[in-house]
């Protein structure tokens, strides 16, 4: 009998072929010897010396500062062998040592024997350490060395450029991150902190081969074959990187396996099926197995399907998201069965479409001239709607599938179709065997594009032979890994990097000096990765960075940079401005972001004295990295300027947060930053989906971030513990199919109110405008009917003049106008809401509410107002639990709204109860917050 050995999906049956590292008993010791305990399999430095109560939680008060010396030192993890040498070595004559992932610089040694020194967090390792059937006893050791010292050390070296570096920003470690492959925001970010954690941070195994002569009937160590790696890159024929799938052609489907075996099989072959197409190859030869120890065996086979066989897969918001089983049938030898491996994987074609606009599309659209820069799924373009993955955690290791499923369903229900996983993270794992958790294969079935980055961020990176050797198998195993998702549509090769080469190029030129970071740039980004990368897929387009200038021609692949003409617009962009005054200031626009506050309920999670629960407590200052010290100076010197930011933007726009009781007050400040930012963020996603129908004819919004790292200051739109911000519901409403949003211009007192639809099909509905005084009479209303074509705006209303546009009679500050639009969407009726207020809601005459709720046990609340409107009306749920609020007539996520007397609202929360430490909230604990909470006690 032939067994395969498959990690991603056999780990679970494991006792046999495979050994989990974590069945050893592992120590964990510093440099000197001073600490030694217990310690875990994957796990991190952090994490054991938590366990074993040496440290307490890291991620508790100014815990970032204090256990700085844990990164000072170095660690080494050892484990006996015993238990693995005590299961019958001697059935198997091959043994493979895997690490699916070390963090990062370590050397390995096995039974004595020095395995390996790796420097490379990015790359599966295996070793054939077969040697090991002959040994009775022993030690598995993996000594890390310190990023931070590795970094000092590594930047002395001549080949390393260290001069040409010290123009770079550090955030808070200045550990040489460019130096070593290893996670950017480890060395801290302006979100985020600096823990440089160290560790066998994924799950790590031996894997025991053996031929028919070692297999004993007995023995549970018989299996003949390991499949390392698998790529299943699923494109048109003759499709790649520089040439467009044509839609009507067959699919190839090119299987590619990297096999290990203990002996050789002759003339073997490959099949493959995807059942419910009722459709399977022929069997396709692949060459001799025979024994391998330096290298696995590649095989690949190819496969041809008419294109009108299986249904394509689409993102949730443009149809259904279809996947299918495929079955790769592995027949070794005619006398026995095959071995089967089974795979989900879809079909959908991805363009990137980055070349210049033609002439007619200038002439007939009024596009501005220069190159287009947007997504195309199964030939045609559609609206980018999305948002910034950052790291889950500072500890990978801990992360789990349940929080890593929460935040992606967060982003489907609030309308998303894409995300982004910015390049100073990690390479996102996809399987819960490999990687710990699996983020591409529940993107997959949700139906959100993942666009992919390689892990570089915001450095020079200098070229030199221990990058280049390193970098190689990174790209080259993260690309084929991840081949198989429908759901990974782009690999950007980093982060920001573009820019900063441009720039600091530029600097160097006023000073007479070199265009060195540009040549270096252009070998890595432009040629090297670009090589890489296309060898790898068909499926899925390379850009060099995000952002880019785009390119000059994609055969070959020539990047623009320098060479543009005045007045076109090339690539994509991000803008920052994080002065308030100009939050909506179009002629700024696009400008601005703004971080937020975690609630008070994220507070309450790492604060550990009342003094603590203030807007500018020391603690709280210390958990503000924007803007980052730049060092390792503590506390940082710079959060402040993050605490200014968010208080005049909250001065200028909305009530000033200030009671008798200290800990509301608290409350209404976090809340009342998260208020600010959904206001800033979904006025430049409204801007932005106007832009579809302007010159630049953008299509995609993709806002800074969905997810948090700790409970920090940051840009997220969900906290760390999976509470959604204020933001996160703002998200909802600004990524509907169909939105409606007042662009007011200030300086020209102009309004309009413009519709957009991102649908395929023209879209036909009625918008109604509504003034409104704040103790919620009705001062006027208007209906207006509208179509909007395909990706694209109407106009519904416009006029200039305060007298004008205001109900006779009223004052700015006493009046404010909802806005509403019904639209038949592919047989829906869809709604959209907004409300425009001619003056700052700091100024609104507010009068008090006076809101009832009504609460049921099945957590369905009835919120009425009873004398006022009460703008920002929102529900807080208690501590311990995670979920959203939907609304009870549409369905849809909703908090945060104002609330209009006679116009009641019902609000279900649905509890998440794989997160939520609490599982049975009482409806009594749920409290209810509007802007006049700001300055009223309750
Ligand atoms: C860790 O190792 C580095 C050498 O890479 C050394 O400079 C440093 O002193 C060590 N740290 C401790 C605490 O021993
Ligand atoms: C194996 O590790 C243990 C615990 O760290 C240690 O006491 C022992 O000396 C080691 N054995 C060898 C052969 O290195
Ligand atoms: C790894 O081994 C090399 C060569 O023996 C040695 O120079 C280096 O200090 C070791 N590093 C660690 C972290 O033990
Ligand atoms: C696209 O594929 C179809 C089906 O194979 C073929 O008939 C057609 O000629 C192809 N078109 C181009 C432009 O190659
Ligand atoms: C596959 O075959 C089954 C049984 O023959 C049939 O019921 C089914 O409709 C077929 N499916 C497709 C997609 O052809
Ligand atoms: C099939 O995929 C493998 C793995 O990415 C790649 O090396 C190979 O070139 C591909 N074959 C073809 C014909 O595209």
């Amino acid at each position: 009998m032939i067994y395969l050995i498959l990690l991603c999906s056999l780990a679970s049956t494991a006792w046999g072929a495979i050994f989990d590292l974590s069945r050893l008993d592992w120590t964990l010791v510093n440099q000197n010897g001073s600490i030694a305990v217990p310690a875990t399999v994957p796990s991190q430095v952090h994490l054991d010396l938590a366990r074993a109560e040496v440290i307490t939680e890291p991620l508790l008060g100014i815990n970032e500062f204090t256990e700085r010396w844990v990164f000072f030192d170095n660690w080494t993890y050892t484990a006996d062998l015993r238990p693995l040498l005590d299961s019958g070595l001697n059935a198997s004559n091959q043994i493979l040592l895997i690490f699916n992932g070390l963090d990062t610089v370590a050397n390995i040694t096995l039974a004595g024997r020095p395995i390996a020194w790796v420097n490379n967090e990015f790359r599966q390792y295996t070793f054939d350490v077969s040697f090991l059937t002959g040994i009775t006893s022993g030690n598995l050791t993996v000594d890390f060395e310190s990023a931070y010292w590795y970094g000092q050390n590594i930047s002395t070296r001549p080949d390393t450029q260290q001069e040409i570096l010290d123009s770079v920003f550090e955030f808070e470690v200045p550990g040489h991150r460019q130096y070593i492959r290893k996670t950017s925001a480890d060395f801290g970010w302006d979100w985020g902190p600096a823990f440089l954690p160290s560790g066998i941070f994924k799950p790590a195994y031996f894997v025991l081969l053996s031929d028919d002569t070692h297999a004993t009937p007995s023995s549970d160590v018989s299996d003949h074959v390991f499949v390392e790696e698998s790529s299943v890159d699923i494109y048109k024929v003759g499709q790649n990187f520089s040439v467009p799938a044509n839609e009507t052609a067959d699919w190839v489907v090119n299987v590619t396996l990297a096999l290990r075996t203990a002996e050789t099989f002759s003339s073997p072959s490959i099949s493959l099926s995807f059942a419910e197409l009722n459709l399977t190859s022929p069997q396709l030869p692949i060459d001799t197995l025979s024994t391998t120890t330096e290298a696995p065996a590649w095989v690949t086979v190819l496969w041809q399907i008419p294109d009108s066989i299986p249904q394509r897969w689409y993102p949730h918001n443009l149809g259904t998201p279809k996947l299918y089983n495929l079955t790769i049938a592995l027949h070794l030898s005619d006398n026995s069965d095959p071995v089967e491996l089974n795979l989900r994987t879809g079909f959908r074609t991805v363009k990137l479409a980055q070349l210049p606009y033609s002439q007619e599309d200038i002439d007939a659209r009024g596009i501005t001239p220069g190159d287009q820069w947007h997504f195309e799924i199964n030939g045609k373009a559609f609206y980018s709607l999305g948002t910034n993955i950052i790291p889950f955690d500072p500890f990978y290791a801990r992360v789990n599938q349940d929080k890593v499923r929460w935040v992606l369903e967060s982003a489907a229900r609030s309308g998303q179709n894409m995300v982004r996983l910015w390049g100073g993270g990690i390479y996102q794992p996809n399987s819960v065997e490999t990687g710990g958790y699996d983020l591409y294969s529940v993107c997959d079935e949700l139906g959100i594009l993942v666009w992919s980055e390689f892990s570089f961020s915001d450095a020079l990176y200098p070229l030199n032979d221990f990058l280049l050797e390193s970098v190689e198998p990174e790209i080259r195993q993260n690309v084929r890994r991840l081949n198989r998702h429908p759901s990974n549509i782009q690999w950007s090769a980093g982060n920001e990097i573009e820019l900063i080469v441009l720039l600091v190029n530029a600097t160097f030129q006023v000073e007479g000096g070199t265009q060195i970071f540009v040549v270096q740039y252009v070998a890595l980004f432009q040629d090297l990765l670009y090589n890489i990368a296309t060898s790898e897929t068909h499926s899925v387009p390379y850009t060099d960075c995000s952002a880019t200038r785009g390119v000059l021609s994609l055969d070959p692949y020539t990047l623009r940079l320098f060479n543009g003409t005045e007045g076109e617009l090339y690539g994509n962009s991000e803008r920052y401005n994080y002065s308030a005054e100009y939050a909506f200031d179009y002629s700024t626009f696009p400008v601005s972001r703004f971080v937020s506050m975690p609630s008070f309920y994220g507070w309450e999670e790492v604060l550990e004295s009342p003094d603590d629960f203030s807007f500018n407590s020391t603690v709280v200052v210390s958990r503000d990295h924007h803007d980052p010290p730049g060092n390792l100076t503590w506390p940082n010197p710079n959060g402040v300027h993050g605490q200014i930011q968010m208080t005049e933007a909250v001065e200028m726009w909305l009530p000033t947060p200030s009671t008798s009781d200290s800990n509301q007050t608290f409350a209404q400040w976090c809340w009342s930053t998260q208020i600010f930012q959904s206001m800033t963020t979904t006025s430049q996603i409204a801007w932005f989906r106007r832009g579809a129908g302007q010159g630049e004819n953008n299509l995609g919004a993709v806002v800074w971030q969905l997810n948090d790292i700790w409970q920090g200051i940051s840009w997220s739109a969900i906290e760390y513990s999976g509470r959604w911000k204020v933001m996160q519901y703002g998200l909802t409403t600004a990524y509907s199919p169909v939105t409606i949003y007042p662009f007011w211009t200030a300086s020209n007192e102009t309004l309009e109110v413009i519709v957009t639809s991102d649908r395929w099909d023209s879209v036909s509905g009625s918008a109604q405008l509504t003034w409104y005084d704040w103790s919620g009479k009705m001062l006027n209303t208007s209906t207006h009917a509208f179509t909007v074509p395909t990706l694209n705006n109407s106009l519904i209303f416009s006029a200039s003049g305060l007298n004008s546009i205001l109900p006779v009679g009223q004052k700015a500050t006493d009046v404010w106008m909802l806005l509403n639009v019904t639209a038949e969407v592919d047989g829906n009726t869809i709604t959209n809401e907004q409300y425009f207020t001619p003056a700052s809601l700091a100024d609104a005459t507010l009068v008090d509410p006076k809101v009832q709720v009504n609460a049921t046990k099945d957590l369905t609340f009835t919120l009425s107002a009873l004398e006022g409107v009460a703008p920002w009306t929102w529900l807080d749920h208690p501590s311990g639990t995670v979920g959203m609020f939907v609304d009870g007539a549409t369905g849809l996520p909703s908090n945060g709204f104002y609330l209009i007397p006679g116009i009641d609202r019902t609000l279900k929360f649905i509890l998440n109860t794989d997160l939520s430490t609490n599982t049975r909230p009482d409806p009594a604990d749920f409290v209810l917050r509007s802007l006049w909470n700001n300055t009223h006690s309750e």
